[in-house]
């Protein structure tokens, strides 16, 4: 598989015991380079298997999603940015939080993730906070509220990343989660997108989960996005 297919694709290690992630990243081996730890993994050992990625020359994704206010945002991400990982997220749904972790980040190489609207949350979803926007207008919204507070980019669906790109230009990273092959099971997924659509749409990065780590092969089905990623 070629490198650059590699590097787009993150694989989210969502399992609650550490055995099951080390066990999925020993399968996967070479075949992956970039994984996400969670809020799953993240309570058992889950940032003592990140550093151990990164010591095996990967990168890793800190899925932690803050969202607090200012100073302590500002002090957790100073403090994640110490460990020497790759992406972090944090909300996107308010400027003070994001320009926090600016500051917070400092020089640091680590890159900020701004989340905008869940992939699982659709408009019904969004009419019961009282939002009246659509997703994919709130989406817009917050990642041009994320651009202009330094944020590196955003977390969206394939379905909005036409629409981000054309707004914030190249410079700026699209990752997007609820990637489904054709005809794959969504879960509680419901804006997804194939891997094809949402790299031709824009996105730098796609994450997945579940079509990876609850197949019966998951190296053959690693194999299989990568095959995917290449072809768009
Ligand atoms: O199993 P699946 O491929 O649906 O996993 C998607 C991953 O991306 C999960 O780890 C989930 O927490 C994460 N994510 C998401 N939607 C966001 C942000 C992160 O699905 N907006």
């Amino acid at each position: 598989m070629t490198e650059a297919a590699n590097d787009k694709l993150i694989v989210a290690l969502d399992f609650a015991r550490y055995d099951d992630a080390r066990h999925l990243v020993d399968d996967l081996s070479d075949s992956v380079s970039f994984y996400k730890v969670g809020l799953e993994l993240l309570f058992h050992d889950g940032l003592a298997l990140a550093s151990e990625i990164k010591n095996d020359g990967k990168r890793v994704f800190l899925d932690m999603k803050f969202l607090d206010i200012g100073n302590t945002v500002e002090k957790a991400v100073a403090s994640v940015a110490e460990l020497g990982f790759d992406f972090l997220t944090i909300h996107g749904t308010d400027t003070k939080t994001m320009i926090a972790a600016v500051k917070g980040r400092g020089n640091a190489p680590l890159k900020l993730l701004a989340v905008t609207v869940l992939t699982s949350l659709d408009q019904a979803d969004l009419a019961d906070q009282g939002i009246v926007m659509t997703p994919q207008e709130l989406v817009l919204k917050r990642a041009r509220l994320a651009r202009e507070a330094g944020i590196d980019g955003v977390i969206a669906s394939g379905q909005e990343a036409a629409a981000i790109r054309a707004a914030t230009g190249n410079n700026f990273l699209i990752v997007t989660p609820g990637i489904r092959l054709p005809g794959g099971d969504a879960g509680d997924q419901t804006r997804i997108t194939t891997p094809e659509d949402a790299l031709r749409a824009g996105a730098n990065h796609l994450v997945v989960g579940r079509p990876i780590t609850a197949a019966s092969d998951p190296r053959r089905a690693a194999q299989t996005v990568l095959e995917h990623i290449a072809r768009a």
